[in-house]
């Protein structure tokens, strides 16, 4: 091996002498690192192989972690080899690590801790679960070459600890997870309406009262939540009796934080804490009412009341706050939040009319501006930047702060903050937000998330320091249902965070399917990727064979068809399930750990073939309809509020200018060209309903999110009167209908599928 020419050639563009992960089953590395070249031979890791630290002291916490995993071999008489963390100043590229695994000896070059970090998260993963087995003789490690480096300085994790409070223990195995996939930012939300959670030594009652609570109504929900799945349950570690009422919460401790810090960074992971401010400050207001402007601390009509910007007692408070926070956490950022702020009370307060007399402030959103300005101005007298939620922007903003994106139904927003110059951190809801459920499209979606994809000129790229994940806790009671909803997606979003070069989904997937028994070893309560193959509205008319399709190796399904949640002493599902009357399957797959997945309910309708049509005059084509309205759901969709119609080959939305807002209608008939079952998959976002035969058989109405939902029907050959509504309830659409008909392929509808007269 010649070590000086791999090091020449790496960092330059990649290389043609590399070849770029073609086997991902066999490097099933994710994120996916810039180069890869395979090598022949192995590397085993015994007991006795020597953990040598030739960076210095910055690379202890590193050789510390990689003498951690030998720990776990049995012992060992072979000859030693070497694993050697080398520090190369030549290694310029920021995070930049390199791995070098030759049959002799494993060397890590980089010119940082953090690099060493993340060629150790590579070196896990190629080694795979069974690094996670007690008691292995060895690991075997495949012989490479890789040159590696991040596409984004800000790789983020969020997470909110007050809806929902997580212990110093588990936050640990958080940040161990985040640095497995080279995530380097933990934002934690310290703060809300529902618990303070840390210690504030000038306010002492912050986390004596405001940390604990009586159980409110998110909590009721998890609770009823719980009863068909224990991960809803609320840890019985986070109650306690305090004057003997039991309370529910947590908080930390400034020594604690300051323990969780030096692990977090050690690892390569920088702790940005926000205490949400004027609004989310209910925890606060009801040990300090005087902090609002009613001078009570209550809910307003969508938030909480806030604080008031018009009282200089509020920044002596927040001053007071910030300052032991600033102590606390050496990152050079602090996030204020300054989101979702309900402003009646402000604009009813005198002190806050005179405050805008005063000061020129013509309008409660300038209120707020000021307020953010203020407290931007202490922060930087503090040595410290500024970090807001994008409603910033909102009543004028300093080009010195950063914005962290996340309202995705304003795309204009990161456009209109790189104009003003301003950095930001990309969060947008429908793509980060991993509070938000999944479905079978989820993973793809995260995937497929462009940071860039905001209108940005090649500069204003710059301004985009990274990517980050939103996790609200109001439904994540705990830390099982906290993974169920974070992984896959994180894996995903890593991939979009750190790798440079072409997206591959499909590399991707193979990727993550290698991935899953290593989740497993770590018992780590992930979401199983979906079963597919059937509908949840099935349709038979004799009889039919229910066939899953599991993409994953090692599971047991598991089935009943009684109505009763499956368990893990339910019926076996072996491949097939013969149907021959009306039934109803639940079904889940176990992992080998006993962990479950997602349960799925396919109802079966016996049918006859509805009969075809014929068409006296069939022509091409199907009535299309545009309504520019405003609609929540397809059935308030309105003849009256037609505004044009034309004839579309299929399903097209045929109009050249669009309201914001609006409603379609594709109306004429289906041809079957057999009689048949034909299931029919519609993907849509906002709402959509199909009717066939003028009966619904899809439902996907609503405003939402691209979803696809799909439902059976048995056609006889012939025509069938078909209907598809269709509302975009604002910030873009998909609209696409695909079907299957008896022993065909999915394909999606076209021109020759309809007709109308
Ligand atoms: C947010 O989701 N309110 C930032």
């Amino acid at each position: 091996m010649n070590l000086k020419r791999f090091l020449l050639v790496s960092f330059l563009a990649v290389s043609t002498s590399f070849s770029v992960l073609s086997q991902e089953a066999s490097y099933p590395i994710i994120p996916k690192p810039a180069q890869l070249e395979k090598m022949p031979g192995q590397f085993n890791w015994y007991k006795n192989t020597v953990i040598r630290n030739g960076g210095g002291a910055g690379f202890a916490a590193a050789t510390k972690e990689l003498q951690q995993v030998t720990a776990g071999l049995k012992s060992s008489t072979k000859r030693p080899n070497f694993i050697l963390i080398k520090k190369d100043q030549g290694i310029t590229a920021a995070e930049g690590y390199q791995l070098l695994v030759e049959p002799s000896q494993i060397t890590i070059l980089t010119a940082n801790p953090e690099g060493a970090f993340w060629a150790i998260s590579t070196l896990k993963q190629l080694i795979g679960s069974s690094a996670l087995k007690p008691g292995a003789a060895s690991f075997v490690v495949p012989a490479l070459k890789i040159a590696d480096a991040p596409k984004f300085a800000w790789r983020g994790i969020h997470l909110d600890v007050s809806r929902h409070f997580f212990d110093m223990a588990y936050l640990k195995t958080f940040i161990d997870r985040m640095v497995l996939y080279k995530f380097n930012k933990f934002h934690i939300h310290l703060t809300d309406d529902q618990g303070w959670r840390i210690e504030i030594k000038k306010y002492p009652e912050l986390t004596s009262k405001g940390a604990w609570r009586k159980l409110n109504a998110h909590d009721s929900v998890c609770l009823k939540l719980a009863k068909d799945n224990p991960d809803y349950a609320l840890p019985e570690k986070h109650f306690k009796t305090i004057d003997g009422e039991r309370m529910y919460g947590g908080f930390y401790t400034q020594d604690e934080m300051r323990d969780l810090i030096r692990y977090a960074s050690s690892r390569g992971v920088e702790m940005i804490p926000e205490i949400d401010m004027p609004g989310h400050m209910m925890a606060a207001t009801k040990l300090m009412p005087w902090l609002t402007a009613s001078g009570i601390s209550q809910q307003g009509k969508t938030f909480s009341e806030p604080l008031c910007p018009c009282k200089e007692t509020t920044y002596e408070f927040a001053e007071n706050v910030f300052s032991e926070i600033f102590a606390l956490f050496p990152s050079k950022y602090v996030h204020l939040g300054a989101d979702e702020v309900e402003k009646d009370s402000w604009a009813k307060s005198e002190e806050c009319k005179e405050m805008m007399k005063r000061e020129n402030l013509k309008s409660v959103e300038e209120l707020q501006s000021h307020f953010v300005h203020r407290m931007e101005r202490f922060f930087n007298s503090k040595g410290k930047k500024m970090i807001g939620w994008d409603e910033i922007l909102e009543g004028g903003v300093s080009p010195t702060a950063t914005m962290m994106y996340w309202r995705a139904w304003v795309p204009k927003a990161p456009k209109h903050a790189a104009e003003k110059g301003l950095n930001m951190i990309m969060m947008p809801g429908e793509y980060c937000y991993f509070d938000f459920q999944q479905d079978a499209g989820s993973l793809k979606k995260v995937y497929g998330f462009d940071p860039y994809n905001y209108g940005f000129t090649k500069a204003e790229e710059k301004l985009v320091l990274g990517v980050q994940a939103g996790i609200w806790t109001e439904y994540i009671p705990s830390e099982a249902r906290l993974e169920y909803m974070i992984f896959p997606r994180m894996q995903a979003l890593s991939e979009v965070a750190w790798s440079t070069g072409e997206k591959d989904w499909a590399s991707f997937e193979k990727r993550m399917n290698a991935q899953y028994p290593l989740l497993d070893a770590m018992n780590i309560n992930y979401r199983q990727p979906d079963l597919t193959g059937f509908s949840p509205k099935s349709v038979f008319v004799d009889q039919t064979t229910l066939k899953i399709i599991n993409p994953l190796a090692g599971s047991i399904l598991r089935y009943t068809t009684d109505g009763s949640h499956p368990t893990v002493n339910s019926k076996v599902y072996n491949g097939q399930l013969l149907i021959n009357k009306p039934t109803q399957v639940k079904i889940t797959a176990f992992r080998p750990n006993g962990k479950m997945g997602e349960v799925y309910t396919i109802d079966y309708d016996q049918q006859a073939y509805s009969k075809g049509l014929s068409l006296s005059k069939a022509e091409k084509g199907l009535k299309f309809s545009y309504y520019p309205k405003s609609y929540k759901s397809v059935v308030e969709i309105k003849e009256a509020d037609k505004k044009s119609d034309a004839i579309t080959a299929a399903i097209e939305i045929p109009l050249k200018e669009q309201a914001p807002t609006f409603g379609t209608q594709h109306e004429g008939y289906f041809y079957a060209d057999e009689d048949g079952v034909y299931t029919f998959y519609l993907r849509a976002d906002d709402g959509s309903n199909l009717y066939l035969n003028n009966k619904l058989l899809v439902d996907n109405d609503g405003l939402h999110s691209a979803i696809e939902k799909s439902a059976q029907v048995a056609l006889g050959k012939g025509y069938h009167p078909f209907k598809l509504l269709f509302i975009e309830g604002g910030g873009g659409y998909t609209l696409a209908l695909d079907y299957v008909g008896p022993n065909g392929h999915r394909k999606t509808v076209s021109a020759t599928d309809f007709a109308h007269e």
